[in-house]
């Protein structure tokens, strides 16, 4: 059974006294374990679709199944992931984890186990008792993604996670996504507009058009992993990529002799 199922969706939103198509008729679907990306130019309506997904918002029309039940308002199976961590500054790095499992029937010891284990997986098991604002910009999307681990949902939906970090941060936390997912076997719907990020990190690239917001191609990245991001396999797929979005510097028209 397919993990994700999106058939159809479509969403207008009304702005100056218009209403104006932001996603039309966007049909994919997602297999258990798969991590897909979905690319395009900022306003092309990912997170419209992202929120649509994870029931925060409903589509004009359309349905969107996640383990074969309809989504109709945010539940457990589905977490969402964000650029701004989301973190309470006022609760401790276990307090943070912890958070979303106070809704959960599981007792406070359990419960304080389990933040812990999933705070080690991302590698912060000694900052559990400091506050958000005492880490870095990176470790605190570690603790919003042991958050999101511990509620061992089926689906991670993830809006530009890496966005707000520097490169060498990013690139220190794509590996560990990496490294969790190949042991949690989490689906993961990655959006983003960084295509490095796309290739490295997914089986498939869904590539989205903006205007309205629709997918006009599928990149399935056959390279084994670990990826190197500077093998010829992978710039092939980034080449790809920036031709879809025409960002390839033309041929020169004029061939140079020398
Ligand atoms: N609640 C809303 N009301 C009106 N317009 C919206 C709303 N949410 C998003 N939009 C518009 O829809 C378009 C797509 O937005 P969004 O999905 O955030 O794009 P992306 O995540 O690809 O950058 C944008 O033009 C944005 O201004
Ligand atoms: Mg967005």
């Amino acid at each position: 059974m397919e993990a994700v199922l999106v058939q159809n969706v479509s969403k207008s939103f009304w702005a100056k006294g218009q209403s104006r198509q932001i996603l039309a008729n966007v049909s994919f679907q997602v297999k258990k374990g798969e991590i897909v990306s979905i690319l395009g130019e900022s306003g092309c309506g990912k997170s419209t679709l992202l929120n649509i997904m994870s029931g925060f918002d409903k589509p004009d029309r359309g349905t969107v199944l996640v383990d074969g039940a309809v989504v109709k308002r945010p539940g457990r199976s589905c977490v969402m992931l964000f650029q701004h961590y989301g973190l309470l500054p006022w609760r401790s790095v276990l307090k943070n984890v912890e958070l979303g499992l106070e809704e959960l029937p599981i007792p406070p010891k359990e419960r304080k186990e389990r933040a812990s284990e999933y705070l080690k997986l991302v590698g912060l098991k000694d900052k559990a008792e400091l506050f958000p604002h005492q880490l870095s910009g990176g470790m605190q999307q570690r603790v919003a993604i042991a958050r999101a681990l511990a509620l061992q949902p089926e689906l991670i939906l993830m809006d530009e996670p890496f966005a707000a970090l520097d490169t060498f941060n990013r690139y220190h936390l794509q590996n560990e996504l990496l490294r969790i997912q190949s042991r949690e076997k989490t689906t993961i719907i990655l959006v983003t507009h960084d295509i490095d990020e796309a290739v490295y990190l997914s089986d498939r690239v869904l590539i989205m058009s903006a205007n309205p917001g629709q997918f006009h191609k599928e990149i399935g990245i056959r390279t084994s992993r670990p990826r190197d991001r500077g093998h010829d396999d992978f710039q092939h797929y980034r080449k790809l990529i920036l031709d879809e979005f025409s960002l390839r510097s033309p041929a020169p028209a004029v061939e140079f002799s020398i």
